[in-house]
């Protein structure tokens, strides 16, 4: 396992992109349900620790940075994935459409991924170039990112928190 202390933020958070991609792909490759679940729990505790560090850390020091269009996007695209989470938290593998959640997860995160590691113009290119302290910056996701593992893995993940939804009846 790769060394995580002392990892600047955008190296720390590239990291956890590379563990769900790997995630993702092992899912599609597994055969039985307790092995899909499994993978699939996993993957849900990962992104669902990410998204709440980048959150709560790494966007708000992107403000008046970053291109607010794309900052908003990046919230935006959290919120989408976090209702498939809960989706697929509540869900089970015997469920008709879970392998398809999980899927469509997928696909989302990889766009949202490239948005924020497009190499120039995406989020962290634009985080780094406008100076941002990135050292510091991981050192406090690496720290929050430890508690919220501890904290989730105790007493599962919490119902998704929505940044910028509005309540809708469907
Ligand atoms: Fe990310
Ligand atoms: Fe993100």
């Amino acid at each position: 396992m790769a060394d995580t202390k002392n990892q600047d933020a955008i190296a720390l958070l590239k990291q956890d992109h590379r563990t769900v991609e790997e995630l993702f792909e092992q899912f599609e490759q597994a055969s039985g349900d307790g092995r899909k679940q499994k993978i699939a729990e996993q993957i849900c505790l990962e992104l669902s620790v990410h998204a709440q560090i980048e959150e709560e850390i790494f966007y708000p020091a992107c403000e008046g940075k970053v291109e607010e269009d794309l900052l908003q996007e990046s919230y935006v695209e959290h919120d989408g994935a976090k209702v498939l989470i809960a989706e697929i938290e509540a869900g089970g593998p015997d469920d008709e459409y879970y392998d398809a959640k999980v899927k469509v997860l997928s696909e989302e995160i990889e766009h949202h991924v490239q948005e924020e590691e497009k190499r120039m113009e995406g989020l962290f290119a634009q985080a780094k170039k406008a100076g941002l302290d990135m050292d510091a910056l991981g050192e406090q996701l690496a720290a929050r990112k430890a508690e919220l593992i501890e904290q989730f893995k105790l007493s599962g993940i919490p119902e998704p928190k929505l940044t910028t939804m509005n309540e809708v009846s469907i």
